[in-house]
């Protein structure tokens, strides 16, 4: 798919997003290395925590399909400030693919594009951990 291709799959997915409480809809379009690409749009809940945003729906669906290795992600909004990912976002897709490109569209469908790492330094991760791994 196309760096194109691959932001309007993200735009389309602003339709799909239930979002009645916050009115801010989010798609997100996200690619793996063997080129497969799996959607999300945020959800909404009335008990508000149990939202989840559009890259995490997308993370769900493509780890539960069985891939990881992620290599982008678009997310589109419609406001005129570029769609960034949450702290929480960020902190799981850093858990898949640290080196991985965030593409940020803004209402107008320009874009902002930054290496994950920049949006999240000094990231925590299993690295961190001393028993990481072990049974
Ligand atoms: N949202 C996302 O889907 N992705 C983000 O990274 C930012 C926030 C959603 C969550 C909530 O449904 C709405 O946008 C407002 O915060």
């Amino acid at each position: 798919m196309t760096r194109e291709e691959l932001k309007a799959a993200a735009t389309s997915m602003l339709e799909r997003a239930y979002c009645p409480y916050s009115h801010f809809p989010v798609g997100a379009a996200l690619e793996c290395a063997d080129g497969s690409v799996f959607t999300g749009c945020n959800i909404e809940n009335a008990g508000y925590s149990p939202t989840i945003c559009a890259e995490r729906t997308a993370v769900a669906k493509a780890v539960s399909e069985g891939r990881r290795d992620f290599v982008r992600i678009a997310v589109a909004g419609r406001s005129e400030d570029f769609c960034v990912p949450c702290g929480v976002c960020r902190q799981v897709l850093q858990e898949f693919a640290p080196d991985m490109e965030v593409i940020c569209l803004n209402g107008s469908g320009e874009e902002l594009a930054l290496p994950l790492k920049a949006l999240l330094p000094y990231g925590f991760d299993r690295s961190l951990l001393p028993d990481a791994g072990k049974p």
